[in-house]
């Protein structure tokens, strides 16, 4: 859980405080004694982002604002002091902080509360024993007022949100199996007000999803595929938004086995379904006025009785054949047949988020999601323009016809893999076979698995996808409500 937050309006001498000042701005009068003073300001010249004044039983710290920097640029320098903050605060077991903000630019206490929320997360259910400090530091945030825009309940969510979602990566597959993982999301879906249908094998199998049943064809536990539904009354889009999200729980790769230390993390290969997961429970918990359906297919990708083999040819839900010329090109195979299930809601748009190819980490590392598709450009402004602000940034790849061209075979439609050539084009370029409707592809493959800690952005599961389509999700319900006045 994530700490609390309360609104003061006084500040007392014995309390730790957090001030948050312009580059050439000290802080007013803060109650520190003559010698502090004096350390304070010299380091305040020398230009230190972060100053800490350790005065025994409180610390007081200033926060400068690199305001030079591009806006969002300066919220994400906040966010990422909050976290070194959130370490110091840790080490003197300080149980309270206040955030007071001094003329600075707007969200800047948000952002740092932001920061200081998300640092708090730990995986640490399966810890008997609590090596490091126990509890969560601070217990409790102390907001010195409140300022315009800032939207503390959309924070608390979004912030829950987030821990839910990488609570479902991090946990690993002998907990969160298939059955497992959809029981979460259907739990989920209660307490925040979204709807969920979950199909089973044989439904599956009635739908002819060839691409799920064969990935799932190694494992002893059944696929599962999750409808989850926000349909508020008030929604303003005619059409709905369809959000698809790999769910694979485990990728060994299948026949075409993951060797070396490839097979590392892939526990987080359901980053994608989490996103989705998380994104729909805090649109339901903040009640934006939007129609969202996400669509999850869910399977394990793993090795026994009869697996897939490299060459096997199977016919996916729209009936178009696919070649499978190797087992650990999954999760472009599950995904094809929950994107074509996704024209029975007749989208707005589909988007589709997954860790689908190691090729988009070897282009941007942990740094950027890839982004590709053939949706309207406002679409992918409106994606790029939110990534920024919550600092998931988005990176786009081209789209030409002749990477989809490379995956057509010789003795099927397609065949789920082409030479190592643009990779996480050609994966992308293959799911759009399956899509009628305007569709983005965000491939989180870098960005969705962390091996050390990113300051706030924790390892392996740091639940990259959900802040992005979240508020995605709600400048477009804004920007759908502001075209219809
Ligand atoms: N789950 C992996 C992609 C992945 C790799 C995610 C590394 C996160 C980190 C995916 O199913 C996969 O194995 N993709 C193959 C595709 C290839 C066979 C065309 C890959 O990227 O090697
Ligand atoms: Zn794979
Ligand atoms: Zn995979």
């Amino acid at each position: 859980m994530p700490p609390e937050i309360k609104i003061i309006s006084d500040i007392s001498k014995d309390q730790s405080v957090v001030y948050i000042t312009k580059t050439d701005a000290f802080p007013g009068d803060i109650p520190l004694s003559p010698a502090e003073m004096g350390y304070a300001k010299k380091k305040f010249a020398e230009k230190e982002d972060v100053i800490h004044i350790n005065s025994y039983f409180k610390s007081t710290f200033i926060v400068r604002l690199k305001d030079e920097l591009p806006h969002y640029r300066v919220m994400e320098e906040l966010r990422i002091s909050a976290c070194i903050i959130a370490g110091i605060i840790k080490k003197l077991s300080l149980s309270s902080l206040v955030i007071s903000p001094f003329s600075v630019p707007g969200g800047s206490a948000e952002a740092f509360t932001e920061g200081l929320l998300l640092s708090a997360y730990r995986f640490i259910r399966y810890k008997t024993i609590d090596t490091e400090k126990e509890g969560r530091f601070p217990n409790s945030i102390l907001l010195h007022g409140l300022e315009n825009n800032f939207d503390l309940n959309q924070l608390t969510v979004v912030t829950e949100a987030l821990f839910l979602t990488r609570d479902l990566i991090n946990e690993p597959v002998i907990t969160m199996n298939t059955s497992a993982l959809v029981k979460e999301i259907v739990k989920m879906g209660k307490q925040s007000g979204f709807t969920t249908e979950v199909l089973g094998r044989n439904r599956i199998e009635a739908l002819k999803m060839g691409g799920l049943l064969g990935v799932n064809k190694g494992s002893v536990d059944p696929p599962a595929l999750i409808i989850a539904e926000w349909k508020p009354d008030e929604h303003r889009n005619k059409k709905p938004l369809v959000l698809v999200g790999k769910g694979v729980v485990f990728d060994t790769g299948g026949m075409s086995l993951k060797t070396g230390n490839y097979m590392d993390g892939m526990k987080t290969d359901m980053a994608g379904a989490a996103a989705v997961a998380g994104t729909i429970y805090a649109l339901a918990k903040t009640g934006i006025p939007l129609h969202v359906v996400g669509i999850i297919p869910v399977t394990d990708n793993r090795l026994g009785g009869n697996p897939l083999v490299p060459g096997d040819i199977i016919t996916m839900h729209n009936g178009k054949t696919v070649e499978v010329l190797n087992t650990d090109a999954e999760g472009r195979l599950i995904l094809a047949d929950a994107l074509s299930y996704s024209s029975h809601f007749d989208p707005m748009l589909v988007i589709s988020i997954a860790t689908l190819t190691g090729s988009a980490a070897v282009t941007f590392g942990t740094q950027a999601t890839a982004m590709m598709g053939n949706a309207p450009e406002e679409m992918f402004s409106l994606l790029s323009e939110s990534g920024l602000e919550v600092y998931e940034r988005v990176a786009r790849l081209p789209f030409w016809h002749e990477y989809g061209e490379a995956m057509k075979s010789d003795i099927a439609d397609l065949k789920n893999i082409d030479n190592r050539e643009a990779g996480s084009i050609k994966g992308g370029k293959f799911l759009e076979f399956f899509v009628e409707a305007p569709f983005i592809h965000l491939d989180i493959a870098g960005p969705g698995y962390l091996k050390a800690d990113d300051h706030y952005r924790k390892k392996e599961g740091p639940g990259t996808g959900m802040r992005l389509l979240y508020t995605f999700s709600a400048k477009l319900a804004r920007q759908l409500w502001e075209n219809n006045k």
